[in-house]
């Protein structure tokens, strides 16, 4: 007999005679002539309650299923006496997969959510933890399918690399060589990176945008999603040091185009999401952010505010507030000004526009007719509520000469760079693309303030555990 998932039994049209689940037990209640058990596989929020009753012969299992233990159970799905339930299961056969004792950490009681991180093993069979986990992974689905069906291609952008996507100098070594003992240059005065394992000195990516690029010049729009790396020693609710990342990346588009093609594809993950995994999101609505479900809807509702970086900067300082940083014409917005402008500037996203190119990445396209000494890029940045920058982007610069010029700007080594200057002496075209955290797109749509908590398994300064 097949298994049945509780969400389908959920949905069962009518009585079934014969039906065999198999999940954890969640909770167990006995009473003089049964058991109730309310059994979770994961397919969905709700488990299913679990009827045995006392003169069946399999009862003596029941006493070994505790909170924690596997079971399987067959039986008949039935009308539900109780109130919170269609259906029930009444046993026939009961047994014990795997057993669990009192040292089950998730026992039925609330616990913090850093006493969860700590047990990242076992945290998905918590409802908070499945929710987030089910969600993750239909909006994965969702990301695919929004390009797919607007005719992107998916690239594999590789995760060990040479170069540095965003020239931060943010990145992990890769590298065989023996720390305590590494070959030297002949001078003995350096280290040796040609006998590294690679030959050179390799990293772990931290985009895969200049690789998308190539492949837009090839296959127009393409989009990759995959872990990136930033060695960055951000210690917030908001960074991690893995992360997934969508980078789509777009040939003959402008930075117009991106800002729409990001709006899109927000709006289309929000829905997806409200569309499927509606049961989840009522769940976070109620125990996690109790304003969640109205705030999506009123993105959904609205279109994104748009304002260049020269207006953000003159709404800031109207603003009236005193800031932990003041911010002047020239400066990186902080998180608090950015959350300002989303939160009560705006109250919706904003999508902030043409940045000073001295604060910004050497690939963006600098703007055409800037004043002296308020040089521009046509970069833009998602900010929402609650969070802040959750895309960043830009125009690519196509033209080779002030692309040169904006990589000595940034002191980069045009010789590591050279397939990259390669794609504006051949068939170069106008370009553009974006990078969305999915993590931060997570926290938005659950409502879940620490990126710790959207993503399987952390990595953050100082943690890497499981
Ligand atoms: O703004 P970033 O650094 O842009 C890029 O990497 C570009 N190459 C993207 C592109 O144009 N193709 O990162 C893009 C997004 C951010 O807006 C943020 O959502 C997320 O990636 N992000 C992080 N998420 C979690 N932890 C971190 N340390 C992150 N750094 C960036
Ligand atoms: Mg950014």
């Amino acid at each position: 007999m097949q298994r049945t998932l509780v969400k389908d039994a959920h949905l069962a049209p009518g009585p079934l005679d014969a039906i065999l689940l198999q999940g954890w037990v969640r909770t167990r209640r006995d009473a003089k002539a049964f058991s109730f058990i309310e059994l979770n596989d994961g397919s969905c929020l709700k488990g299913m309650q679990v009827i045995v009753d006392a003169a069946l012969p399999d009862y003596a299992n029941v006493a070994r299923a505790n909170t924690g233990a596997s079971v399987e159970v067959r039986g008949k799905l039935v009308e539900s006496k109780g109130g919170g339930q269609k259906w029930e299961v009444v046993a026939e056969k009961f047994t014990v997969v795997g057993e669990a004792d009192a040292t089950y950490p998730l026992q039925k009681k609330g616990h913090t959510l850093e006493f969860l991180r700590e047990i990242a093993h076992l945290r998905p069979r918590s409802n908070l933890f499945g929710a987030v986990f089910r969600v993750r992974s239909r909006l994965a689905y969702a990301v695919h399918q929004f390009f797919q069906e607007r005719g992107f291609h998916y690239v594999h952008a590789p995760i060990i690399t040479a170069s540095d996507a965003e020239g931060a100098g943010e990145m992990f070594r890769v590298t065989t060589l023996d720390a305590a003992h590494p070959p030297l240059t002949e001078d003995g005065k350096h280290v040796d990176h040609a006998k590294d394992f690679f030959g050179k000195k390799a990293f772990l990516t931290v985009s895969g945008q200049l690789e998308g690029e190539i492949f837009a010049h090839a296959l127009s729009s393409i989009y990759t999603f995959g872990p990136t790396f930033r060695a960055e020693n951000s210690n917030t609710s908001r960074h991690a040091s893995e992360f997934w990342m969508i980078e789509p990346e777009v040939a003959f588009c402008d930075l117009h185009g991106n800002m729409d093609l990001a709006e899109a594809f927000v709006k289309h993950l929000i829905r997806d999401a409200k569309e499927h995994c509606a049961a989840d999101l009522a769940f976070f609505s109620q125990f996690v952010d109790k304003g969640l479900n109205e705030r999506l809807d009123f993105v959904l509702q609205r279109p994104f505010q748009r304002c260049s970086y020269t207006e953000a900067v003159e709404i800031l300082a109207q603003s009236g507030k005193t800031w932990e940083h003041p911010v002047a014409w020239g400066d990186n917005l902080q998180s608090e000004h950015e959350r300002y402008l989303s939160e009560e500037h705006f109250k919706c996203p904003v999508t902030v526009y043409n940045y000073p190119r001295a604060i910004k990445a050497f690939y963006m396209r600098q703007n055409d007719g800037c004043a002296p000494g308020r040089e521009t890029v046509a970069a833009m940045d998602l900010l929402v509520p609650g969070i802040g920058e959750i895309i960043g982007g830009s125009q690519r610069e196509e033209r080779l000469a002030e692309l040169r010029a904006g990589m000595m700007l940034h002191r980069l080594d045009e010789k590591n760079y050279w397939w990259y200057l390669d794609l504006r002496r051949y068939g170069s075209v106008p370009h553009s693309g974006f990078g969305l955290g999915f993590e931060r797109m997570l926290m938005f749509v659950t409502g879940v303030g620490n990126i710790r908590d959207v993503i399987p398994f952390a990595r953050t300064p100082g943690t890497a555990d499981f």
